[in-house]
Formats: structure tokens, C-alpha cells, sequence
């Protein structure tokens, strides 16, 4: 607006002159025309004037002076813009000694301007130059504060998302407006490390790229992304030949900032920009701040992913060993291991062959979705094919591509009528003898992470415990205590990962709950309830999983929205917990631990003896212990100040009678007199 009624006051003060402003750029170091009138309709040179190129303006622009040329003609820099042209005036607008703009003057008649006009101009010049510069800043701050605004919306909406993919999309959605620049992208490392792919993209304009990007393979992008943190292309055309092939015609320059986890680098946010740019230091520092954003994100996400997908892997084992203990039929049985592998691992075939000691071979016992009726009748020698192999080397075998002769050395013509791409074996041990192997087939080549191979090899031992039982034809009768014992010690590695994640201090966990089981025992809590107090007490805080870092680490108090999203984690633990058969006996803890005696508590705000038992007892313990302990938040309390605090809580917060059976076992336990 401005620029138009400098334009329009300039233009009304001569006949048949062209009044130009242009403002300059100095990221691209172009001169821009943002307005125009005059007597030729349409300027036919380009918008935009490199301030390095021949003509006129970009002249005026480096001598920083008044350029007066009374006869075009006469001059070898002048660019035919109008035909018409014959003289021509160009003011640069300064402030201080900073050219911000300029402008310019075609005249139809020869040397049309005189020493009263430039003088005129000049002064008029100066003002329009302050008022421009004031306007300029103005429209600066106002896009520095919708970029901030965005970005602290983004990450309010990251905080709140335990879900890789949404994560993504929810970055893409916002990068647009924070960069102002329209081609966002998001680049993932496989796990080698070697390529990226981009997994979010949002769009140039209405144009979407080319759909599917190739992988990004380029050595000097990758090495870059992984050592620096940082890969800066200024000029695609000239420095990068790989973008320039892989990125649409109109980008310019392409800025990406790697993701980082525990130190590695898993991919990359890029910008890319129409305009030949260097990212200012601030834009730098933003850039930076968004990768850091979205790296703790991504780690939440897939931290809360890969619990979850420990407890269905729990829930399963469940189940198997469920079926174990109801039924002696070998191939119901192993069929129950069968489908619980295939739920979890989700493998396109698997099978089970059993060692018949007779004639030393490996026979088909049962299997699940072979397409051909070849492996119903397996055979397999010992030492013969990969299971024979597995079989006599007591080895897993691991071919993660079967069309790849180097690594996958037998030739087996079933395998490549049922169009396998990976093989896994495992041999089934029991008591030291051999039983049989299991194997697993993918229609694609496949290679697993290390959580899959070690759920392989579990149930590769839950089929031995299986066969055995069987075979022996004694029913198996593992005590309930033994099959205790196994979830208990699967539940402690992951409340260690907990503790890891809270910065707590190696154990605590297990030492709460040991406190606890303490003092459930002073209350003569039944035996068989015991196991359960314990289980709830390792996973009370199990919720937090869910809790973004930036609040559960937060070194000062919460705010209001904070404490929404952190009084959250008992209800998360809820629905974690809840699909899982056997942890619903000890669900009270985590999801009822932070109720309060007089209702004044969360979630539910429960009072008195609604509070679940087992949940009053832990929510003395969970105070004692947090307050006796260093927090992100404040420093540790002394233990005669907690247990005055306990004291003085007594019918608030906490059931009067556990605190009176509380208080003799601490002192006692830490020999020490109140
Ligand atoms: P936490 O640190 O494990 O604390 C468990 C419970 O111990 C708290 O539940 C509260 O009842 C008691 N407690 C802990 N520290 C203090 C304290 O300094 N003073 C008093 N009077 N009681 C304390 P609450 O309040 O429901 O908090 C649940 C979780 O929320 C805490 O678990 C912690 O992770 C987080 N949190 C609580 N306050 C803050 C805070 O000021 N800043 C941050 N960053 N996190 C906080
Ligand atoms: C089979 O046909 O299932 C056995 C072949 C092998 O794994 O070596
Ligand atoms: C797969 O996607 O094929 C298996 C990955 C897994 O669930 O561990
Ligand atoms: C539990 O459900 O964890 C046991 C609580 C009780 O003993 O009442
Ligand atoms: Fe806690
Ligand atoms: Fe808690």
C-alpha cells in the first residue's frame, strides 16, 4: 500500500513519466518492483533486478547515489524496459547509510528532469525512505510472531501425540506457516543408516512432487546429516546434482537439520526454498530448536509404541502358556504357539517340525498359512536343508533374504514355490534334548529388529516347554509360582526402562515396591494378594510413559495445562494395563495411587475406603519415597520432615490407620527415632 502511494505521489507531480519502487532484498540481493504506475501498462523486464546485474537501478544501487541520465541512449547500462524511455531519474531511499529501496523515473522526453526536481525528489526521498523502513520492520515483527505463535502451537499438539506417524504429519502441517516457506519434508533413516526416505511432505503450492520420492542415497547429504547435524544446499542447481534431480524446478535452496536419539542421528526436517537463500542465524536457531522438538517426539512415540507392543507380547505368552497348562494335545497346543507368533511377529507362514529319534528326522507337525500342501509332508533329515541344520547345530538360522545366493546358501524348492524371501529358524530345546524346530517364513526379504528375534527365540522356548509337557505325557503342572516368577522379572526390566526414562535412580522402583509388599504384610494382606501389590507397585507410574519430557522433566513447577496433561498418567496406565488379563489384578496401584483420603484426589476424586485398598497403602509410600528423594523439580526432603509432613496428612490425603502401621515399620526399618 505504501509502496503504491509513493508511486502514485511521484508519478502525479510529472506527465508521461513511469514511477517504479523497487525494495531490496538483501537474502536474495535482488531488487524487487512492488509497485508501478505510469504510461507502460505492463513492465517487461522480470520483477525482480540482480543488484549485481547491468541496468540502471542495480547502478543506482551501487553507487548509492542519485543516478541521473538525461539520455538512455547515450548510456551503455540502460535495459529497454519501456520504448519509449529517453531520460531517466533513480533515487535511492536510505537510512543512514543503508540503501532499503529505490526509486525510479522514465520520462518519454529527453533530459525531462531538472535541478529543482531532483532536489525535490531527494527530499521527498528521504521521508518516503523513513516512513518505508518503519513499515518494512513492522511487517518483519508481525511474521516473526505468527512463525512463533506457530510453533508454540505445534508443539502444544506434539505434546499431547504418542504416535509416530501423527507426529509427522502434525510437523509438516505447521512447518509452512513457521518457515513461510511452502515445501516442507520429512527424511528417515533405515536402520543401517545408508538411505532416507522421505516419510511426510507437504506440498509446493497446489503442485504435489512427483508422487513417491526416490531414497535419498546422496553420500555427502547422509554424511553430512550424521556428523554435522545439518545439511545446507544454498544453490541446488550448482551445488547438489542429486537434489536437483530428486526436488521439483523451482526449488532453490534446500536446508535440512538431523533428528537425533540418544546420540543418533535417525533422519531429517528439510525446508526447501524458491529463492537462492542462506538461513539467517536466527532461522538457524529455530530450525534447530524444531529438530530437537520433533526428535523427543519421535522418541516418546516409539517408546510408547514398543510398550505397548512388550505388553501384547506379555498378553500372549499368557496365552500360550494358558493353553500349555489346559491341554495334551501336541497339535492344538503348538497350533495355539503358532497363532500368538503370527499375531505378533506377523509372519506370513510358520511350522513346527518334531524330531522322531527312530530314523533322525524332522517331520511337519503343524503349520499355519502355506499355500501349497509340499510342507505337510517335510521330511528333513538331520543335518539336511536349514532345518536339519538348525536341528544339529542347536542354532538358530537367520536368512533374512532367500533370493540372495551368498547368504542363502540351500536351494529349496518348496521355499520358492511358496515365493519365500526370508527364513528363521529356531531349534526347540527342552531339558537339553532336542525336540524339534520351529520356523518362520516371509513372502518378502525381511530383516527383523533385535525385539522381534528375541520374541522368536522366546517362543521358540515356550514350544520346547510345550513338547515337553506333552511328551512326557505327564500333564505339565507349573505352579502358579513359577509362572509368577517369569512375569515378575519382565516387569521389573521394564520398570527400569521407566526409571531410565524419569531420571530416577537405578532401583527405586524395585525398592517401593518392596516397601510396599512391607507394608501390605504389617496389614496382613492375604498372601496370594501380595504378588499383585507388587506388580502395581513396579508399574504405578507406568502412565508417564505417556507424558512428553518437556513436563515430566521440567525443573520448576507445573503450570495449569502441564498438571492436565500430567494428572494424566493414572488414567493412561489404566488403559494400558486394562486389556492385559493377567495385570488387572494389579491395576488399583497405577490407576488409583494418586486418589486422596479426603476426595480431593485424581482421577475419579474417590474417598475414603472407595479408594481401593491396596492403592491407600502405595500412596504413602509413593509420598514418602518421592519426597525423600531428589525431583527435576526441588531437592530431597529430610526423613523426620516427612515423616512429619506423612503425620500431617493423616486423614487428608492418606487413610489414618495405614499411617499408624506406617510409621513404627520406617522408623523401625531405618533405625532411627522420631
Ligand atoms: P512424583 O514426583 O513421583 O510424586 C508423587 C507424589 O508425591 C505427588 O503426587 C505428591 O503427592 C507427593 N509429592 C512429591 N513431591 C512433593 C512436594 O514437593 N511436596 C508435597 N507436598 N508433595 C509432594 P502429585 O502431586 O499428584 O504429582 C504427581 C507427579 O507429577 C509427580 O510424581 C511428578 O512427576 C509430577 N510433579 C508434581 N509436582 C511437580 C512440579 O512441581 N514440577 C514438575 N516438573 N513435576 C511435578
Ligand atoms: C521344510 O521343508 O519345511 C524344511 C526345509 C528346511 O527348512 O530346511
Ligand atoms: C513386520 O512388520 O513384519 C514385523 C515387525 C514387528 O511387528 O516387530
Ligand atoms: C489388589 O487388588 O491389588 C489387592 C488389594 C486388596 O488386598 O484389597
Ligand atoms: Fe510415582
Ligand atoms: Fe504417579
Amino acid at each position: 500500500h505504501l509502496a503504491k502511494t509513493i508511486v502514485e505521489t511521484t508519478a502525479n507531480e510529472f506527465d508521461q513519466v513511469n514511477c517504479s519502487l523497487f525494495i531490496y532484498k538483501p537474502r536474495r540481493h535482488v531488487l524487487q518492483r512492488v509497485a508501478f504506475v505510469g504510461p507502460c501498462d505492463i513492465p517487461t523486464v522480470s520483477v525482480n533486478m540482480d543488484c549485481d546485474g547491468t541496468g540502471l537501478v542495480p547502478k543506482c544501487f551501487r553507487n548509492q547515489e542519485v543516478l541521473y541520465t538525461p539520455d538512455v541512449g547515450a548510456v551503455p547500462d540502460f535495459v529497454v524496459n519501456w520504448s519509449e524511455a529517453k531520460s531517466e531519474l533513480s533515487i535511492p531511499l536510505m537510512v543512514g547509510n543503508q540503501i532499503i529501496a529505490i526509486l525510479d523515473m522514465e520520462s518519454a522526453e529527453p533530459d525531462a528532469f531538472n535541478e529543482d526536481d531532483i532536489r525535490l525528489l531527494r527530499i521527498f526521498g528521504e521521508k518516503a525512505a523513513l516512513v518505508l523502513h518503519q513499515t518494512m520492520l513492522n511487517v518483519k515483527e508481525q511474521k516473526r510472531l505468527t512463525s512463533l505463535v506457530e510453533l508454540q502451537k505445534m508443539g502444544n499438539e506434539l505434546s499431547t501425540l504418542h504416535d509416530e506417524a501423527a507426529v509427522m504429519q502434525t510437523l509438516i502441517q505447521h512447518m509452512p506457516v513457521i518457515t513461510g516457506e511452502p515445501l516442507a519434508l520429512v527424511l528417515m533413516f533405515n536402520p543401517q543408516q545408508t538411505l532416507l526416505d522421505v516419510t511426510a511432505c507437504s506440498r509446493v503450492d497446489q503442485n504435489p512432487p512427483a508422487t513417491g520420492f526416490p531414497r535419498f542415497t546422496d553420500e555427502p547429504m547422509l554424511q553430512s546429516l550424521k556428523q554435522d547435524g545439518t545439511y545446507l544446499v544454498h544453490d541446488v542447481d550448482t551445488e547438489s546434482p542429486f537434489l536437483r534431480q530428486v526436488l521439483p524446478d523451482e526449488v532453490k535452496s534446500f536446508f535440512a537439520f538431523s533428528l537425533f536419539i540418544e546420540g543418533k542421528c535417525i533422519g531429517a526436517i528439510a525446508i526447501a526454498s524458491r529463492d537462492k537463500i542462506n538461513p539467517s542465524p536466527e532461522e538457524m536457531t529455530t530450525n534447530e530448536l524444531i529438530a530437537k522438538i520433533v526428535s523427543s517426539s519421535i522418541a516418546n512415540a516409539r517408546l510408547f509404541a514398543s510398550t505397548n507392543r512388550s505388553l501384547e507380547r506379555l498378553a500372549s505368552l499368557r496365552r500360550i502358556d494358558m493353553a500349555i497348562a489346559s491341554s495334551t494335545d501336541m497339535e492344538f497346543t503348538l497350533g495355539v504357539v503358532l497363532d500368538q507368533l503370527i499375531d505378533q511377529l506377523h509372519v506370513d507362514a510358520a511350522s513346527i517340525l518334531l524330531y522322531h529319534e527312530d530314523d533322525f528326522s524332522l517331520r511337519y507337525c503343524t503349520g499355519r498359512g502355506f499355500h501349497s500342501p509340499i510342507f505337510l509332508h517335510a521330511n528333513v533329515r538331520i543335518g539336511q536343508d536349514y532345518a536339519g541344520k538348525v536341528a544339529l547345530d542347536r542354532k538358530s538360522i537367520y536368512i533374512p533374504n532367500l533370493n540372495d545366493p551368498d547368504t542363502a546358501p540351500a536351494n529349496i524348492p518348496a521355499f520358492k514355490e511358496e515365493g519365500f524371501g526370508a527364513y528363521f529358524g529356531v531349534p526347540i530345546i527342552a531339558k537339553g534334548v532336542v525336540k524339534g524346530v520351529l520356523e518362520v517364513f516371509m513372502r518378502r526379504p525381511f530383516t527383523p529388529a533385535d525385539e522381534w528375534l528375541d520374541f522368536l527365540e522366546i517362543i521358540g522356548g515356550q514350544a520346547a516347554i510345550a513338547i515337553e509337557g506333552i511328551t512326557l505325557f505327564a500333564n505339565l503342572q507349573r505352579s502358579n509360582a513359577e509362572l509368577s516368577m517369569a512375569y515378575d522379572s519382565t516387569l521389573e526390566g521394564w520398570a527400569s526402562a521407566l526409571e531410565l526414562r524419569d531420571k530416577e535412580t537405578e532401583g527405586h522402583t524395585r525398592r517401593v515396591a518392596e516397601l510396599t509388599v512391607d507394608l501390605a504384610m504389617t496389614l496382613n494382606i492375604k498372601q496370594d494378594k501380595l504378588i499383585y501389590i507388587r506388580w502395581g507397585a513396579l508399574l504405578h507410574d507406568i502412565g508417564k510413559m505417556a507424558i512428553p519430557d518437556d513436563i515430566l522433566l521440567k525443573p520448576g513447577a507445573l503450570t495449569d495445562d502441564e498438571w492436565v496433561i500430567m494428572r494424566m498418567h493414572p488414567q493412561y496406565a489404566f488403559d494400558m494395563l486394562s486389556r492385559i488379563d493377567y495385570l488387572r489384578p494389579a491395576i488399583d496401584i497405577p490407576y488409583a495411587h494418586h486418589e486422596k483420603w479426603d476426595g480431593s484426589g485424581y482421577p475419579r476424586g474417590l474417598k475414603g475406603e472407595e479408594i481401593p485398598y491396596a492403592a491407600r497403602i502405595f500412596s504413602i509410600i509413593d509420598v514418602w519415597d518421592a519426597l525423600t528423594s531428589d525431583r527435576p523439580y526441588r531437592k530431597a526432603w529430610s526423613k523426620q520432615k516427612t515423616i512429619d509432613y506423612i503425620l500431617e496428612q493423616k486423614g487428608k490425603h492418606f487413610d489414618p490407620q495405614i499411617v499408624e502401621a506406617f510409621i513404627p515399620l520406617i522408623l523401625n526399618r531405618d533405625g532411627f527415632r522420631a
